[in-house]
């Protein structure tokens, strides 16, 4: 599905179906009030009610309404939309604000995955067109509407990329299949590509992570994948986990808990669409998107409770529960990461812990990490982007619970409280003293995978990560 801007009045426009917001004011000298009511419209928050007759979607909204609002709105109304046969759906402007909103709940709105369907359904909705004249009939600068069309489909498209990644099976999205798709993306996106093998991430000591994949007969994968403009204004490393499968290893999971392992590699495929959207707008940033791609599985093999492993910094981590493997994982990656590449900041993605689940609820991310005013930064771009982040704080004594009597490290805490900042806390062991303050890491358990539809995301993916960090790196390296 495309989404079209005209320099038209709305009625000028050639569309099938015309998409009407309206506020319960406005429903009381509708023109169409009566015949509405009959059909049981009230202008009630998010009432949806398609005169056919008159080829008219009415979509209720509040006489405030928020962009979240119409976002979701518009998701909706974008859903009920395609189930018809009609080609083009036509929408005037609801003030410039909401525009970016509109476009972003009519793109990711309309997302489906039916790749493993026999006889998937396309939808007969081809075009959404925008006028670029408002709903009063006032009319706004075309030049500036064309630019947040752009921007916002290019950040709502790589979401879209972000979902389908994660939504694909482990059988078919290994840590070979990872690499492949980021070799594939360097190849369109013009990036740099680095992929290392076994044999690379055992020429670099990167012991933790090897012996998480060390079971799996899909061998893990390092990605490196690097977006260079001549004159950068910042630097930027995105760290992300790349679990394509989490079985929990010895320390298995339960059969339901396993369900949905398949979404553990959500941060690794985040910064992936990160990248991608950040080299399609050609911002003036140089961005270096690093994935660990790893499976976590059982076998004689298997890396086991009680081990001992030597990370690439030198540090030693005593493991107690091979399920906390996506914190092995990005301590390798982490420490390559700043060995290879001078940044002014660096942002981890991980589904790290079910703890920040519990902590914060399913919706939200989040965000950790020792510089307040960098994480109120980030807590800002979120809100802004239409992503859910929440502080989850840093203190000296939870920093007590992951210590060691055998090793410099344990993978796991002695209490079973505050999961997601001791997990996080684990990572601060990895993180060079000179990036201490230029380091945030994203708790993405529950955001980045729905099994039920909410907000603009249907089940599946959700593509967590991207339009925040869009919003943080337009915003922050101007
Ligand atoms: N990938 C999981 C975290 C997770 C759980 C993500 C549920 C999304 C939904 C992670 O590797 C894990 O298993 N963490 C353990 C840590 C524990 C063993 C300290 C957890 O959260 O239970
Ligand atoms: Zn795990
Ligand atoms: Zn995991």
């Amino acid at each position: 599905m495309n989404v079209k801007l005209y320099n038209q009045p709305l009625e000028q426009i050639d569309a099938d179906l015309t998409l009407e917001f309206v506020t319960p004011k406005q429903f009381e000298t509708h023109p169409h009030h009566g015949l509405l009511s009959k059909a049981g419209f009230k202008a009630e928050a998010d009432q949806l009610c398609t005169l056919h007759e008159h080829r008219l979607l009415v979509c209720a909204i509040a006489d405030d309404a928020s962009d979240e609002l119409y976002r979701s709105c518009m998701a909706s109304a974008i859903k009920t939309a395609m189930n018809y046969a009609y080609t083009s759906l036509k929408i005037a402007q609801y003030t410039p604000g909401h525009f970016k909103a509109l476009i972003e709940g009519a793109l990711l709105g309309s997302y489906r995955f039916e790749a493993y369907k026999s006889e998937p359904k396309p939808s007969s909705l081809l075009d959404v067109i925008f006028s670029n004249t408002n709903h009063d009939g006032s009319v706004n600068d075309i030049d500036a509407l064309e630019s947040i069309l752009a921007q916002t489909t290019v950040i709502a498209k790589a979401t879209n990329f972000v979902r389908d990644l994660v939504n694909q099976t482990p059988y078919d999205m290994t840590p070979q299949a990872m690499a492949v798709t980021a070799e594939i993306l360097s190849q369109s996106n013009n990036l740099e590509c680095t992929i290392l093998d076994v044999n690379g991430l055992e020429d670099e000591k990167m012991f933790a992570m090897l012996s998480v994949g060390r079971a799996s007969s899909n061998p893990p994968r390092l990605i490196h994948l690097a977006y260079k403009p001549e004159n950068p204004k910042k630097v930027i490393t995105l760290v992300g986990k790349g679990l394509t499968y989490d079985s929990g290893g010895l320390s298995l999971k339960g059969a339901t808990s396993m369900v949905t392992m398949k979404m553990d590699k959500a941060g690794g495929c985040a910064v992936m669409g990160i990248i991608k959207a950040v080299s399609e707008l050609k911002l003036d940033i140089e961005v270096h998107a690093f994935v660990g791609a790893v499976e976590n599985m059982i076998g004689g093999n298997a890396y086991k409770p009680d081990d001992v492993l030597r990370a690439k910094n030198g540090k030693t981590i005593e493991v107690r529960n091979t399920d906390a493997e996506g914190r092995l994982v990005l301590a390798d990656v982490l420490g390559y990461a700043q060995e290879y590449v001078k940044s002014d900041y660096i942002f981890d993605y991980a589904t790290l812990t079910g703890a920040c689940m519990v902590a914060l609820g399913p919706y939200t991310t989040g965000v950790m990490g020792h510089n307040e005013s960098l994480k109120q930064e980030w807590l800002t771009a979120a809100e802004q982007s239409g992503e859910y982040c929440g502080n989850l704080p840093f203190n000296r004594h939870l920093k007590k619970l992951i210590k060691s009597d055998l090793a410099d490290v344990s993978n796991v805490s002695s209490k079973p409280y505050g999961g997601a900042i001791t997990a996080a806390l684990f990572l601060d062991n990895f993180i060079d003293d000179n990036m201490k303050e230029k380091w945030v890491h994203f708790d993405i358990a529950g955001s980045a995978y729905t099994e039920s539809a909410w907000d603009v995301h249907t089940y599946g993916g959700t593509g967590a990560g991207v339009r925040m960090t869009l919003n943080w790196l337009l915003e922050h390296c101007k």
